[in-house]
């Protein structure tokens, strides 16, 4: 079976490299891929772009593409399954219906709301003034977002007055679209945020292993947002009690909720949680797609065939996967990003240790990477450096080891991650009887 993955980060590197660990998968192809689908055995990349739906179209008759998976939200949003569907072509991924989940926050509020689906409290604005005076009104913290697609720049934490109005100029200047602007104030909360991807058929709706991401460039969760620097999986603070409580009050309405809209959603449901000190879940957003680097971290302890749960999904037969498997221990991946990011950085540094890092026992999924006579940095987060263990303190020191096998110039990567979970752990253990 060929398979043809729809994007360039570590993402689709890891999903590649999923698929490729089965017997079935005989080729697996990449629009765009990177450094790392380019030098990864049975993977090649090509030179399309992941808006050029007729190219990829093309290329999927001429050479009997049994599957398209896409990685990130911009084609989904712009119509690549709607597109692929009606050429009756096998794709995972929702519609561009399915993928307003997140293309608009403010569809995705109104969504869960309808659900009764827990989030917090929200306005929708249309005009600038109107968003600001709210702001005075419900006072700081508060969490400005743009409605639509904003790469993962759209949503500011604002804890000034002065800051949030910045956060809304911004947003009312078209710096994330300049058509039909919205913008969405969000009450502030506070907790442990998780990532919660879940496949569904449109029918039945199974989460995989739950994730913890780490949003912020510093150590201790300081500094700027960025798209990921780095994941470990399971997350331990959802236990088998909250997960059933996620699929309950959370998974299964949303699923409901989009059948009522008339929404035949086929591909990954992605709830960004906020776990409050009560232990309650909430959304705080929806994705359309598979996390990134969450998926790095989930995918490799994943046991039970990707390309059969993906197949199944497409096909509307992911009941029969009730029981998906589950390597035992957990995994933990690392970001290796290039200094300044998540603001300017230089491309072109020559990386050196990969092979060094993977005789370690670890994965190293490329993101921003491109094979020129050597291998280049060619974006903000580089590589993800994955590995597994028994424990999640045996995977961290395995992933940092690996990590520490690799140079380029400027190379950054936060030393803490998973570390939270290990002290949460920790001081369960030692509380007190
Ligand atoms: N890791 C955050 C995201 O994929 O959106």
């Amino acid at each position: 079976m060929k398979v043809l993955v729809v994007g360039n980060g570590g993402r689709e590197h890891a999903i590649a490299k999923k698929l490729l660990e089965s017997t079935r998968i005989k080729q697996v192809f990449c629009v765009p891929g990177n450094g790392g689908t380019a030098t990864t055995e049975g993977c090649q990349n090509l030179s399309l772009n992941i808006d050029d739906f007729q190219g990829m179209e093309r290329f999927v008759m001429v050479n009997n593409i049994s599957l398209v998976i896409v990685g990130p939200e911009l084609p989904l949003a712009l119509g690549i399954v709607d597109y692929f569907q009606q050429k009756r072509l096998m794709i995972f991924g929702p519609t561009q219906a399915g993928a307003q989940i997140e293309s608009s926050k403010s569809w995705a509020k109104e969504l869960m709301l309808e659900a009764g689906i827990p989030t917090p409290k929200a306005a929708v604005f249309t005009k600038a003034e109107a968003a600001k005076a709210y702001v005075v009104e419900q006072g700081v913290p508060i969490v400005i977002k743009a409605d639509g697609l904003a790469s993962g720049k759209g949503v500011t934490v604002a804890t000034t007055v002065k800051m949030a109005h910045s956060a809304i100029n911004t947003i009312f200047r078209g710096e994330f679209g300049t058509n039909n602007i919205r913008v969405l104030i969000e009450e502030y909360i506070t907790g442990q945020e998780v990532s919660i991807l879940a496949l569904t058929d449109g029918i039945t709706i199974e989460p995989l292993l739950p994730a913890q991401d780490h949003k912020a460039i510093g150590e201790g969760d300081k500094g700027a947002n960025t798209g990921g620097m780095g994941a470990y999986a399971p997350a331990p603070i959802v236990t088998p009690e909250l997960m059933d409580r996620i699929q309950a009050e959370i998974l299964e309405p949303t699923l409901a909720a989009l059948q009522k809209r008339k929404i035949d959603y086929r591909g990954v449901v992605y709830a960004g949680l906020m776990i409050t000190a009560e232990g309650e879940p909430k959304v705080l957003e929806f994705n359309c797609r598979f996390g990134d680097p969450e998926t790095q971290a989930v995918l490799s302890l994943l046991e039970t065939p990707l390309e059969d749960l993906l197949l199944a999904c497409c096909q509307q037969r992911l009941g029969e996967f009730s029981d998906i498997r589950w390597k035992p221990g957990a995994s933990v991946c690392v970001v290796l990003a290039s200094g300044g990011y998540p603001g300017n950085y230089q491309k072109g540094k020559i990386i050196a240790g990969i092979e060094e890092a993977e005789a370690k026992g670890a994965q190293v999924f490329h993101a921003g990477t491109q094979l020129k006579q050597q291998l280049v940095t060619d974006g903000g987060r580089v590589l993800g450096v994955t590995a597994e263990g028994e424990t999640l303190e045996q995977a961290i020191s395995k992933a940092y080891a690996a990590v520490d096998c690799i140079q380029f110039e400027g190379s950054y990567c936060r030393r803490d991650i998973g570390r939270r979970a290990v002290v949460d752990k920790n001081q369960i253990e030692l509380a007190p009887e």
